[in-house]
């Protein structure tokens, strides 16, 4: 006998410890009860109790408890598929209050809803699992005693198999199929629903519907040649239409606009379905007589007098720069603190995250006074797009 076996096979406390050491053969030649407790041996456990908390198979409690581990997988199940049904074909688009009705309504339920029946799947799953571990895993009382780990070798790893094995079999999960279907049907649907989640976003085609409303354009193209696109000023009442002068914006003002054509003029809910756009707000902006701020490469014409037009869409993750600081010139971030300076540069940005200038809008003023964008954007507008360069 080795040195080391004899260490191990000392008596310490009272009791005698196995060998740790054993062949393929003899490892092979134990049941699995004999693996369990000899690892539970090895590990210097002590079982005081260890209970079958089913003796007799098939009683009407049993049953009673597996159907309430499959209520718990079923409820999962049901939630999961009713938050892909929802987050797919729950009508999401935006509805201002001022529109309300049952549209408004609907709109406001749908992140509720989405949230309710994820978190409600999830919770089912956790709870399913919760219960069928206090039901049907059999209720052991161990003591163990505290010594320096070692690594696991083959008969660590083979006698905590047993262990694990035993403890399933005793579960009887093998043969309770009513759970395991409902299991399957809980984790299954809320696995399908997180997948929808990742990949709902890639499913439209954004070539898919050239003109104004391909993502490649914006609220400002014109629908067709020669069309004008005025400047409008929300003020508060959708159906108003407020258009700006020169003289409308005092020297160190600004105003957010919005793109107007003619044609819009008697169309409700046109005029309201601008207002809520993600591309369509500007900021306009009039500089103090004498700036002079830097002009970016192919756009020198793109300001009128002291009078420039930015997205105001955020680079960094697309929130509404909606303030403007008139002592330094700079435009600012509000939610993570960038700021875009336009008194000295093209709104390049100076501070914070945001890595690209703010795109700005060609404008001039036409025959009657009025501010009007020459052309669209010429560079996507918010934070990020696929196919850019830069
Ligand atoms: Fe503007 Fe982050 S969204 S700084």
């Amino acid at each position: 006998m080795s040195e080391n076996e004899t260490e191990q096979q000392r008596e310490e406390g009272g009791h005698e410890r196995p060998k740790r050491q054993y062949t393929e053969a003899e490892l092979a030649e134990m049941s699995r009860d004999e693996k369990m407790r000899l690892g539970l041996a090895l590990d210097d456990v002590e079982l005081v109790s260890y209970q079958d908390p089913w003796p007799v198979e098939g009683t009407r409690a049993e049953r009673r408890a597996e159907r309430a581990v499959a209520a718990w997988f079923t409820l999962a199940g049901l939630s999961a598929l009713a938050f892909i049904a929802v987050f797919i074909f729950w009508p999401w688009d935006y509805v201002s209050p001022q529109e309300g009705g049952r549209g408004y309504l609907l709109y406001n339920l749908y992140n509720p809803l989405i949230g309710l029946f994820l978190g409600l799947s999830i919770f089912a799953v956790g709870a399913g699992v919760v219960v069928y571990a206090k039901k049907f895993i059999p209720h052991e009382v161990a003591v163990q005693q505290r010594h320096d780990g070692h690594g696991s070798d083959e008969v660590d790893r083979q006698t905590t198999t047993a262990i694990l094995a035993d403890a399933g079999d005793r579960s009887g999960f093998a043969r309770r199929s009513l759970i395991r279907r409902t299991l399957g049907f809980g984790a299954g649907a809320l696995g399908l629903g997180t997948g929808v989640i990742a990949i709902g976003g890639f499913v439209k085609d954004p070539w898919a519907t050239e003109g104004p409303d391909s993502l490649a354009h914006t609220a400002w193209e014109p629908e067709k040649p020669g069309e004008k696109i005025y400047l409008r000023r929300d003020t508060g009442d959708p159906h108003d239409v407020s258009l700006l002068r020169p003289e409308d914006i005092d020297a160190g003002g600004f105003e957010t606009v919005y793109p107007f054509r003619e044609t819009d003029r008697e169309d409700e809910h046109k005029l309201a379905e601008v207002l809520r756009r993600s591309d369509a707000p500007v900021m306009l902006i009039r500089l103090r007589p004498g700036s002079a701020p830097v002009r970016r490469k192919g756009q020198e014409d793109f300001n009128y007098g002291d009078y420039y037009a930015y997205s105001k869409v955020c680079t960094h993750v697309g929130c509404p720069t909606s303030l403007f600081e008139q002592q330094t010139g700079r435009l600012l971030c509000p939610c993570h603190q960038s700021q875009f300076d336009v008194v000295n540069t093209y709104a390049k940005p100076v501070f914070g995250p945001a890595t690209r200038p703010l795109p700005q809008l060609p404008i001039t003023v036409d025959e009657q006074g009025y501010f009007v964008a020459k052309h669209d954007f010429i560079e996507p507008v918010g934070p990020a797009y696929w196919e850019r360069n830069a």
